[in-house]
């Protein structure tokens, strides 16, 4: 079989400095388990309007279509911060998903034993949380028409934004939540604001109505959004999947990232609808940013986009031993003692980036050299 087709697009401020460290671990893959992609990079985001003027060319989507899997690290920052929203490095991003059709984004937050006194929460609410959140991410208020700044008849201005969601996106996201719950403890909350939004009354409808149709084996409950915020500092481990839209799912995840540790911890995967050849669009990323506060310091810790290439594996190309790998060498690592300075663990040295991806390294030659 040809060589699987990888697109590396690190992009801003920490995006190519995390992802020198996943690069290192593609490259033991091939050296120690003989697994090789045919990979291309490319500049999107601020990087891309320094040399292009746009943050992502036409032939990177096209790539990025033609690509088994994207890897994609993060872009923004304050140099690229005033220009009109159409060529902010962000659209990058928002183009990828959209033109890929990458619906559902999966962002796992995985408390490791090794962390579990680094959470802001006490040790006895986080120990062992593991939940999924399964994010829209090609509709509601992000991308929802008519949008725009415009002037009014008063001399003032007004932003406009819209929430839209329609009975087919809401199913199919749905249906990838319900379908992961399946292989895990069997329980969704899905997550909207239906006491005050038609569109997340809709939702609430559609995701019932899907349960009783096609999923009574797992149980679902619902909430509302500003709750579930609460909810998972106040007792996380309630969560199995939660499913939700876009710009809650973009919070709430967030939130859930600082229970695991760090922000600088959480991969993700956005998977899109799978064509009649079997083959699934799929971007995988951090959830953090370009992090320019400390861009460039060397401080920033690879695993989230390390363990991203985890979840490339597992979920793009069925690798669950490679993944596993991985994920147990970054677990091993952590375990060891090391900590990059988003961690928060008294009494431990801080190391930077390179040590960090190198000690994974290191880590893997024992397990699985
Ligand atoms: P951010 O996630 O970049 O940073 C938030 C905080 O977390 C910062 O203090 C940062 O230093 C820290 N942090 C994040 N990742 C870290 C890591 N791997 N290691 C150590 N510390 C880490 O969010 P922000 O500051 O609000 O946004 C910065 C820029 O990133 C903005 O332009 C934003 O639009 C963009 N952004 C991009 C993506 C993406 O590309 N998918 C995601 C989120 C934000
Ligand atoms: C994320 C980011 C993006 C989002 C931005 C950069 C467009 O915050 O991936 O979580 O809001 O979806
Ligand atoms: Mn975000």
């Amino acid at each position: 079989a040809p060589n699987k087709k990888l697109l590396v697009l690190p992009g801003d401020g920490i995006g190519p400095e995390v992802m020198r460290e996943a690069g290192r671990i593609v490259g033991w893959l091939s050296r120690r388990r003989g697994i090789s992609f045919d990979i291309s990079e490319d500049l999107v985001g601020g990087a891309s309007i320094d040399v292009h003027g746009v943050p992502i060319r036409d032939e990177v989507i096209a790539q990025a279509r033609e690509a088994d899997a994207v890897l994609f690290g993060a872009v923004g920052g304050p140099k690229w911060a005033g220009v009109g929203f159409d060529v902010r490095p962000e659209v990058a991003i928002l183009r990828l998903r959209q033109e890929l059709g990458l619906f559902a984004n999966l962002r796992p937050a995985i408390v490791l034993d090794p962390l579990i006194d680094s959470s802001t929460l006490k040790a006895d609410i986080v120990r062992g949380l593991d939940i999924m959140i399964v994010r829209e991410t090609v509709g509601g208020i992000y991308f929802g028409e008519p949008r725009g700044i415009e002037d009014m008849p008063d001399g003032g201005r007004r932003g406009v934004n819209t929430e839209i969601y329609t009975t087919f996106e809401i199913e199919r996201v749905a249906r990838v939540a319900f379908d992961l719950a399946r292989k895990r403890e069997g329980r969704v909350c899905s997550v909207e604001k239906s006491n005050v939004m038609e569109s997340g009354l809709l939702w609430r409808q559609v995701v019932t109505e899907l349960q009783a149709r096609e999923y009574r084996d797992v149980q679902l409950s619902h909430m509302l959004a500003d709750n579930c915020a609460m909810q998972l500092v106040r007792n996380p481990r309630q969560f199995d999947v939660i499913v939700t839209g876009n710009l809650f799912g973009d919070m709430l995840s967030d939130l859930s990232a600082m229970l695991t540790g760090s922000l600088g911890m959480l991969p993700s995967a956005t998977l899109g609808t799978r064509d009649a050849q079997g083959r699934r669009p799929a971007l995988y990323e951090p959830i953090h940013g370009s992090a320019p506060d400390i861009a460039g310091t060397g401080q920033a810790n690879p695993l989230a986009q390390i363990l991203s290439l985890a979840m490339l594996l597992r979920y793009s190309f069925s690798m669950d031993a490679e993944a596993d790998l991985i994920e147990r060498a970054c677990t091993n690592v952590l375990a060891s003692g090391l900590r990059t300075a988003d961690i928060m663990s008294a009494g431990k040295a801080k190391v930077g980036t390179g040590v960090m991806g190198e000690a994974v390294l290191r880590e893997l030659d024992k397990l699985g050299g």
